[in-house]
């Protein structure tokens, strides 16, 4: 096929862009529309906290610290992503998860869509106040950042 017809052709489907995604041991081929194509060129964040978008509410990494943190002293974070646990399945999974304190990489974890959950506890240690930052990839969605400032 002719690449003037193969265009053509995707015109008359609707479809802007062809995606391949990659799983190992299978290829999917998936269709993305033109509003799809952000998730992938941006860094998607909460807009309002207070009114979380059922996108917002699966993706955005859901943080939880327990107890006092103390200067120097280690600390778990523990990391969900979602608020609602997003799904780990072979066609729609989180890839993976990086955790920074301020602009300094602690942590990134790798998952494949095997892991049951999407989520883990990683020990942090800050000697001042500090932001944490973790992002994180879906396949379908893109990539997710969620801040959080912690004192000491
Ligand atoms: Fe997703």
């Amino acid at each position: 096929m002719q690449d003037f017809n193969r265009r053509k052709f995707l015109k008359t489907l609707g479809v802007s862009t062809i995606a391949i995604g990659l799983v190992p041991g299978m290829s999917v081929l998936k269709s993305v529309s033109a509003d799809e194509v952000d998730w992938y060129q941006n860094i998607n964040r909460v807009n309002d906290p207070t009114n979380l978008t059922a996108k917002e509410k699966g993706h955005a990494p859901f943080l939880q610290t327990l107890g006092i943190i103390k200067s120097g002293e280690p600390f778990d974070l523990d990391i969900q992503i979602g608020e609602n646990l997003h799904p780990m399945a072979v066609n729609h999974y989180i890839q993976w998860i990086e955790v920074y304190v301020n602009t300094d990489l602690i942590s990134r974890i790798e998952f494949s869509p095997l892991c049951p959950q999407a989520k883990v506890t990683v020990p942090i240690s800050v000697k001042e106040p500090s932001t944490l930052r973790i992002l994180t990839r879906c396949n379908l969605h893109g990539i997710w950042e969620t801040t959080k400032k912690i004192t000491v």
